[in-house]
């Protein structure tokens, strides 16, 4: 009671920024220090110097698979499960794990699989059982690879991923390289060319993360390509708002997920998505496939 009385009274002090300076400044210790503990640990442990991989925090999970049932339609038990299934999935983790170890990159590589938001790839994937998927920018084809392990569970679906890099794709191995096609070259050409547009495009990943103008140049490119229920993603919207706006323009909804590292420093990026109430429409099970 004294000390509620007391605490008023030095709110409403003048002096009361002075009086609270103490407990701000242990505030930003503890955060600070949080981090500096968490880097120190990373630099230990991880070799990795571009491209980080991580886990994402276990609520950050939940939040996924909301993320994913809002842009498709699909209950939220259904995309816990996505999500449960790919971290489950000890092949894909085998084939992944073993491509890093041979990896001519490897001694900057860490031997252990992280695949970070493209779970959430994964869950859209099976969700929505496209028949096409188009990916810009490969890398070392870890989205690649999940995105293909999604559609051979969905025993459906062929994916187009393009890099500039020509050592991109060496994680795309048997048995999923059957289903990829996988082309070395400027992401633009890459979608005026046969590979991107041998059927509608029913999942479009702009990840390339080059430039603002660039991710608008491709959704340009991308926007003919698009069937009726196709769902538009991009990585870096909490950098730039070229999806948001985008979406707007062509009349479709917008979110976004805000990825959450586990145990790492890097702030993570996300995934946006540019979506209409087809895709839910499409995505929505029927009896026999929920069984399935
Ligand atoms: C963020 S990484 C892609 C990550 C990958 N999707 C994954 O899941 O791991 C971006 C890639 O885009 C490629 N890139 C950047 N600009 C490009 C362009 N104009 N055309 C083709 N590839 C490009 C880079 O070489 C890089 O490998």
């Amino acid at each position: 009671m004294l000390h509620n009385r007391l605490t008023r009274r030095i709110a409403a002090s003048p002096l009361a920024p002075l009086a609270v300076l103490p407990g701000r400044i242990a505030a930003v210790a503890r955060h600070n220090a949080r981090t500096a503990a968490r880097t120190a640990s990373w630099l230990v442990r991880s070799r990795e110097h571009v491209h980080y991989t991580y886990d994402l925090e276990r609520l950050n999970l939940e939040h996924l698979a909301w993320f994913v049932t809002t842009v498709t339609g699909v209950p939220a038990a259904d995309a816990r499960r996505y999500l449960a299934e790919i971290r489950e999935d000890d092949d894909l983790r085998r084939v992944v794990g073993d491509g890093l170890a041979r990896s001519p990159r490897r001694a900057t590589t860490d031997p252990v699989v992280r695949y970070g938001r493209r779970i959430g790839w994964y869950a859209l994937v099976r969700a929505l059982r496209p028949e096409f998927v188009v990916e810009t920018g490969t890398n070392r084809g870890l989205g690649s690879a999940v995105i293909a392990a999604a559609m051979l569970r969905n025993g459906t679906g062929r994916l187009a991923t393009c890099d500039f890099d020509d050592r991109s794709g060496e994680l795309i191995l048997p048995p999923y390289d059957k289903i990829v096609d996988h082309v070395v070259g400027d992401s633009l050409e890459f979608l005026a060319g046969p590979v991107a547009r041998q059927m509608p495009v029913d999942l479009f990943i702009s990840d390339t993360a080059f430039t603002q103008d660039h991710e608008l140049a491709e959704l340009t490119a991308a926007r003919p390509l698009l069937s009726p229920r196709a769902v538009v993603v991009a990585t870096r919207c909490n950098m730039w708002w070229t999806l948001p706006r985008w979406a707007d323009a062509q009349g479709m909804r917008f979110l976004y997920f805000d990825e959450k590292p586990a145990d790492h420093w890097y702030p993570g990026l996300g995934i946006g998505a540019a979506f209409t109430s087809q895709a839910a429409e499409a995505a929505r099970p029927t009896a026999a496939a929920r069984t399935a």
